[in-house]
């Protein structure tokens, strides 16, 4: 396993967002964590990410116990996270934010030798055309649509080649082609990447999931594959629920 999560428990106060929840992630595996309203989704990928310490649990990656890493430390490990707060300098052009990300990648030695400048050059607009971004590289970020931001940050997400990126919502607030193209964007990185992603939109997360893990008042109700996910009865029913 690439990532293992077990017994995380998250107590906020006397409210307990997290109780027992286990997470795991295969290589090169695309891994939907849904569930209802608060039921712990966010809180789970936060402590995952090193942005919120697990009261109690365990968190492996790389076959490496990094409960006690920080969040830099979690990202040099190769985990990336977009975060729900933008990243994107807006002023800036795409070309410079993607820059920007890909440097801070960079070390001090490689960023001295004017040939690094040119690879990188390469890498800024390989990234631009992979998220469809290209003819816009030079335009300032905030003339972006709300969808092709969104796309921008998990391509500055991706600049330090993670082994997995975890992405929660990233389809809020998006139109249904832009949710349509987001798929179709993040199906290459499976080659290199593993993806955790949160998403409400079930028909999104079926199309590009290859397994699901359902929370439940900070509980893990159900983790398989789409197929199993979509008979058990316990899930049908919370989602019944819901509706
Ligand atoms: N920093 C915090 N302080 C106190 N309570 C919190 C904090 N963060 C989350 N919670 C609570 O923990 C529970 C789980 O929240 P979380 O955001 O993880 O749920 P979620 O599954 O992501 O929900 P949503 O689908 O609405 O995004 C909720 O009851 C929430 O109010
Ligand atoms: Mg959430």
């Amino acid at each position: 396993m690439l990532l293992e999560a077990a017994g995380i428990q998250k107590v906020f106060g006397k409210l307990t967002a997290l109780d027992g929840a286990a997470l795991s992630v295969g290589e090169n595996e695309f891994h939907g964590l849904i569930g209802p309203n608060g039921s712990g989704k966010s809180t789970l990928m936060k402590c995952i990410a090193g942005a919120e310490v697990p009261t109690q649990g365990k968190v492996s990656f790389v076959n490496t116990d990094i409960t006690a890493f920080t969040p830099t430390e979690r990202a040099r490990a190769g985990m990336s996270l977009k975060f729900q707060i933008t990243s994107v300098l807006p002023s800036l052009t795409l070309y410079d934010n993607i820059l920007l990300a890909l440097q801070a990648q960079s070390s001090l030695v490689d960023l001295l030798f004017s040939r690094t400048r040119d690879a990188l050059h390469e890498q800024v607009m390989t990234m631009l055309t992979q998220f469809r971004l290209a003819d816009r590289a030079f335009e300032a970020a905030a003339a972006l649509s709300h969808g092709q931001q969104q796309w921008l940050e998990i391509a500055m997400a991706l600049a330090g080649k993670p082994k997995l990126l975890l992405l929660d919502e990233p389809t809020g607030g998006m139109s249904l082609e832009e949710r349509r193209v987001t798929g179709e964007l993040l199906q290459p990185i499976k080659q290199h990447c593993s993806l955790v992603i949160v998403e409400h939109d079930l028909d999104f997360i079926r199309d590009i999931c290859d397994r699901l893990t359902v929370l439940d008042q900070g509980k893990v109700l159900a983790s398989g594959t789409v197929s199993e996910i979509q008979a058990n009865k316990a899930v049908q029913e919370i989602y019944l629920r819901r509706a």
